[in-house]
């Protein structure tokens, strides 16, 4: 998909769009899902039913996040911040280039991916745990006993523990970055970045939403036919 250029030469500093619409609702819905995951689990009981479900919405986020790498607005694509092991260093060496202020810069690229993956990981040992009380996911059927034991271990302690760790790095970064004047999270807001350079826009317009949606809406149905077959058979 084509991107737009918004950037003027002239201007300074150059307020571009990077983050497009659905990666900024993509982003806050899977922030939500995941503490009210953390705060239903930990209650447990009734709120458990509503565990189960927020971990269906969480993979359709996911789903979708994975669709959206691929076809999204510029800077959401994985290509843009899929960074090599010597742009790594570079960047930690200091040697910074003004494209690295626009989406994810090298080390926060590492610590998306390690979070989409962590989480995605979270979500599939989910569905297939079994608390072996009142609660079972609905893939626990298609694997053996021992694997079903190894996922709810998982699921309930490395896994959560990980989780919580990148979330806390994650948050970390984001005071570090505002202490050294970088205001990553009105961009996450609004859309929109203060750049010194000029740099290319992501496309977010109607049509570019319209395919967002389309893609929501397939994830959702993804995400509900696994979890149907808890009881399909
Ligand atoms: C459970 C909580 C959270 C999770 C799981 C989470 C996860 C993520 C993920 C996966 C991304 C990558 C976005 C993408 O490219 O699709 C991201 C980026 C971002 N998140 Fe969060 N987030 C959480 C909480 C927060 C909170 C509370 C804030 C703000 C106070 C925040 C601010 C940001 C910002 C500013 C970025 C963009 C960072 C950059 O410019 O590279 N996040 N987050």
């Amino acid at each position: 998909m084509a991107d737009t250029k918004i950037t003027s030469p002239h201007s300074q500093p150059h307020c571009v769009r990077i983050w497009d619409l659905p990666t900024r609702l993509f982003h806050w819905l899977l922030a939500a899902s995941v503490i009210a995951l953390v705060v239903t689990a930990k209650m447990g009981g009734n709120a458990m039913n509503w565990h189960l479900q927020l971990g269906h919405l969480v993979l359709a986020l996911l789903i979708f996040r994975l669709l959206w790498g691929l076809v999204g607005g510029r800077w959401s694509r994985f290509a843009s911040f899929l960074h090599s092991p010597a742009a790594m260093l570079r960047y930690l060496r200091g040697q910074t280039r003004s494209s690295d202020d626009a989406g994810h810069n090298p080390l926060g690229a590492l610590s998306v991916f390690a979070m989409l993956a962590v989480l995605l990981a979270q979500v599939v040992s989910g569905l297939l745990s079994d608390d072996e009380i009142a609660f079972s996911g609905p893939l626990t059927r298609f694997v053996s006993g021992d694997s079903v034991a190894q996922a709810t271990s998982y699921h309930a302690s490395w896994g959560q523990y990980l989780l919580y760790t990148l979330v806390g790095l994650h948050l970390l970064a984001l005071v570090v970055y505002a202490l050294r004047g970088k205001r990553l999270v009105a961009a996450m807001i609004t859309g929109d970045k203060q750049l010194q350079q000029a740099q290319p826009a992501s496309r977010d317009d109607a049509r570019t939403r319209l395919l967002a949606l389309v893609l929501a809406l397939v994830s959702g149905a993804a995400a509900w036919w696994i979890q149907q077959l808890g009881g399909a058979f």
